[in-house]
């Protein structure tokens, strides 16, 4: 069950105002770029902004379980296949498509909090990927302790599209970690409030690593994020079933 602030459809409307500038996409973009990529796939794609910039040249399948988020994204573009769903909706849909890179950007691979669903992902998106196929996906530094500027943050107001000002205030609501938890509060121009609970895992690099070697995928690159040096982890990992050339 995806939280509100992606499956609410008015509190989806506001994610991409509120998210800002997305400084992180081009990475993905030279990623896909990098390795040849044809076919991508983005798991939790959300309202859609690295699936179509990554659509363009490419055939991408972009798969998120918040419907309020697709139909965000379904309005940005008819080139991108949009499916409801985990990864593993994929094979299901559509057990013709192998994927040459799959992508989890916006630190999606957080949300999956337990093993059971990290492992369950990973091993879904092995089988939407083509022998040799890539994985690339960006997780936050546990040593970066992000939730400690998280719970210094100011409440910040924007003009949202088709909605007016919005007041958005985020407050951390306990840190046990691996799991930092925190609440997303919005005020609306009626004066409405409207709240979200999330929670995160966040692993370290050891624990990655491990737990891809265990999915099938070799680790062949851990970058920096080039938006926000030292704090989080790109893993660029491939199918170790590399076929013969
Ligand atoms: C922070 S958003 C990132 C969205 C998008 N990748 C981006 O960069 O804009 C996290 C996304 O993960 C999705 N999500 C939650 N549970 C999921 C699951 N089990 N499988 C795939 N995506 C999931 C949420 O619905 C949400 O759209």
């Amino acid at each position: 069950m995806p939280d509100a602030i992606f499956a609410d459809p008015r509190l989806a409307t506001l994610y991409d105002t509120f998210d800002g500038p997305r400084d992180d996409i081009p990475l993905y973009v030279a990623i896909a770029d990098e390795l040849g990529a044809r076919r991508v796939l983005d798991v939790g794609c959300g309202t859609g902004e690295p699936a179509v910039a990554l659509a363009a040249g490419r055939e991408v399948v972009g798969v998120d379980p918040a419907e309020a988020s697709l139909d965000i994204a379904r309005g940005k573009s008819t080139d991108v296949t949009w499916l409801c769903g985990s990864a593993d909706v994929v094979p299901a849909q559509l057990p013709e498509f192998r994927a040459d890179l799959a992508v989890m950007t916006g630190n999606v691979a957080q949300v999956f909090l337990t093993d059971e669903d990290w492992h369950r992902t990973l091993g879904a998106i092995h089988d939407a990927l083509r022998p040799g196929g890539h994985l690339a996906f960006e997780t936050r530094r546990p040593e970066a302790r992000a939730w400690e500027r998280w719970s210094q943050a100011p409440a910040v107001t924007r003009d949202v599209p088709g909605v007016g000002t919005v007041t958005g205030q985020l407050t951390v609501t306990d840190v046990d970690l691996p799991l930092v938890s925190f609440r997303h509060m919005y005020r609306f121009p009626d004066g409405t409030t409207l709240a979200s609970d999330s929670t995160l895992r966040f692993r370290d690099h050891d624990e990655i690593t491990t737990s891809l070697h265990s999915a099938g995928f070799d680790v062949t690159d851990v970058r920096d994020a080039p938006d926000r040096p030292g704090m989080e982890y790109v893993f660029v990992t491939q199918r170790a079933d590399i076929p013969e050339p």
